[in-house]
């Protein structure tokens, strides 16, 4: 068996990462984290429980009562995000205030401290694939294999609003595009860990590959790793 690894995965919003690192977590038996989750869940608490999201240290004082983790649907092997006990997979995945809520809560650093300590800690075995903005820059820059996904912005809105109407969500292109086009400039341009790729991060642009040649590719640079000692 060959030696257990870290992949990190970066990339702008709805460019697929999530759907490439479960599936590599699948074939490859990995543990699979979802960064994004996680700062969703903490938005979602901050709403429920009316701290205001543009007060830092308001934010910084409710944090010691946040708790987030991951369970695993034995039907559907599908994962879910657990918020201080409550399955909140569906609601932060649709709720709107969280969708544009989450990218304030993201670029504050003690927000940031507090889950990228909890990330590392998921990763001290490494056998991992964890996806979101700064995991190959920030959370594990000694990661083995690094990626950084791209798409063009209007499939990856095409891509979003599919997903969110399979969720009998009604919204339109334009209205997704805005959003991801905001979300873009936030994560890019934002003062802690902003969006950006790791000096040796492998970049793939998906907007015309399929998920089975995505991670036929992936699979490939996996296996030309462990062809190296390490
Ligand atoms: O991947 P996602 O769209 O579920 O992420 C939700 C938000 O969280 C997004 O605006 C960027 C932010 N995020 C982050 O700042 N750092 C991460 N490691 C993951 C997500």
């Amino acid at each position: 068996m060959s030696a257990p690894i870290i992949i990190a995965i970066d990339g702008y919003s709805s460019c697929g990462k999530s759907t490439l690192a479960k599936q590599l977590a699948k074939v490859l038996n990995y543990k699979y984290v979802d960064t994004g989750a996680m700062y969703r869940a903490l938005t979602l608490y901050l709403l429920k429980n009316q701290i205001d999201i543009h007060h830092p240290e308001m934010v910084a004082q409710a944090l010691p009562n946040i708790q987030i983790s991951f369970g695993l649907d034995e039907t559907t092997q599908e994962q879910f995000t657990i918020l201080n006990g409550e399955n909140v997979e569906n609601e932060i995945r649709i709720n709107p205030r969280v969708a544009s809520g989450v990218s304030v809560v993201s670029a504050q650093s003690e927000v940031r401290k507090f889950l990228v300590k909890q990330q590392q800690a998921f990763g001290l075995f490494k056998s991992i694939v964890m996806d979101g903005r700064d995991i190959g820059t920030v959370v594990f820059p000694q990661a083995e294999l690094k990626l950084f996904i791209t798409a063009e912005p209007n499939i990856r809105a095409q891509r979003r609003l599919d997903e969110l109407q399979e969720k009998a969500q009604t919204t339109t292109f334009e209205e997704v595009l805005a959003n991801l086009q905001k979300r873009d400039l936030m994560d890019t341009t934002r003062a802690d860990s902003p969006l950006l790729k790791a000096v040796d991060a492998i970049e793939i642009d998906n907007s015309y590959l399929s998920r089975d040649e995505q991670l036929n590719h992936v699979l490939q640079l996996v296996k030309g790793l462990n062809g190296n000692a390490h």
